[in-house]
């Protein structure tokens, strides 16, 4: 009986000394398990006098019990302490200030289209889209290009195989639009174009926006006028606008549109190649041919058109010399425009 009590205290004293509920398992297997040290005692039972048997094993259960006892709660205290550790370690001090949050913002290319498309709106005009996989006949055939015109070239146009291409400009949405509306029409179509062309003002995917006014008597007057409302509007200052003379298919007469330099007043510089001019757009009347593929009265309607580069557009108004700076995504140029 002495032996038991000794082995009891070690054991107790082991319970004690676990410091995490694996050891804890360890020590109770070692003591409780089916080869653990007491059930070997209650095994020796056999070996005693019948008559001594009875108060032995109640001595052994009671040591059993004992421990048993003794090792619950101990698993309890260690459960106790794990979860404690836990809080402690995972601990919000809601005290503490805040890191402050970075705010996102809208690409410039995509503020210069919204600054215009609620322009247009202002001015009668709605915003219509076309899908940016165009065929010939959309992109160029509806636009009075001949079959060998140069623009048709795979050099600026990217094809597809199976004759579909990627639109080299926004003018193919005027055709959709009249086909679908008829006449009088007053649309801006804003979106993607693709042309194998890079360099610092070229990109070969830019942003074009297209305009498009048909009504009866509109004239090349209204299409000055609305370009030259448009510009000061758009920059907010004073600017000359021209234009020169030049050639669209779909459009007679054709003019390009250029607006005095914004980085150096006309003066002449760098970016302007020492002219004082920027070109922005292209536009005209639009060609009786066009009007007439689209379904359109060519004797009783007359109309303008113009085509824009947005992101030249952007480009003058933030003051970014290089086109290529809008397509890097790299945040340290897209966060100065956060507040623009
Ligand atoms: C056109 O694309 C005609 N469709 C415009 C037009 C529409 C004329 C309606 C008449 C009537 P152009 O290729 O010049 O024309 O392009 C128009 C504008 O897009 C240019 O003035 C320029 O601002 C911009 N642009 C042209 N190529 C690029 C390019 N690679 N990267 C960035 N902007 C470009
Ligand atoms: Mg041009």
């Amino acid at each position: 009986m002495q032996a038991l009590t000794a082995l009891v205290e070690q054991a107790l004293a082991e319970v004690g000394g676990c410091t995490d509920l694996g050891a804890l398992d360890a020590t109770r297997v070692r003591w409780l398990g089916k080869k653990g040290a007491l059930t070997e005692q209650l095994k020796s039972l056999g070996g005693l006098a019948a008559a001594e048997r009875p108060a032995a094993g109640a001595r052994i259960n009671e040591a059993k019990a004992r421990l048993q006892a003794a090792i619950e709660a101990r698993r309890e205290q260690l459960g106790r302490e794990e979860i404690e550790r836990a809080l402690a370690a995972g601990r919000i001090d809601v005290t503490l200030p805040g890191r402050g949050e970075m705010r996102g913002g809208l690409h410039p290319v995509t503020k210069a289209r919204l600054r215009i498309e609620a322009l247009f709106r202002a001015a009668g005009f709605e915003v219509a889209t076309g899908p940016e996989i165009e065929d010939d006949f959309h992109n160029f055939e509806a636009l009075n290009f001949p079959p060998n015109h140069p623009a048709r070239a795979m050099h600026d146009t990217f094809y597809f195989p199976g004759g579909k291409l990627l639109r080299t400009h926004t003018s193919p949405v005027q055709i959709r639009a009249m086909l679908e509306r008829g006449a009088p029409i007053a649309i801006i179509a804003p979106g993607r174009v693709y042309r194998c062309d890079s360099d610092m003002t070229h990109s070969p995917m830019f942003h074009q926006v297209e305009g498009l006014k048909v009504d009866e008597g509109v004239s090349f007057a209204n299409l000055k006028a609305i370009l030259h409302g448009f510009l000061q509007a758009f920059f907010e200052r004073d600017l000359a606008m021209r234009l020169r003379p030049s050639f669209f298919p779909f459009t007679e007469p054709s003019a390009e549109v250029d607006m005095s330099c914004v980085f150096c007043d006309g003066r002449g510089c760098r970016t302007c190649k020492y002219t004082g001019w920027l070109e922005i757009a292209g536009c005209g009347m639009v060609h009786p041919n066009v009007l007439t593929a689209s379904g359109i009265d060519a004797e009783r309607f007359s109309g303008y058109a113009f085509g824009a580069g947005i992101d030249r557009l952007a480009m003058l108004r933030y003051g970014v010399s290089d086109l290529r700076l809008f397509f890097e995504s790299d945040l340290r140029f897209l966060e100065q425009f956060r507040t623009l």
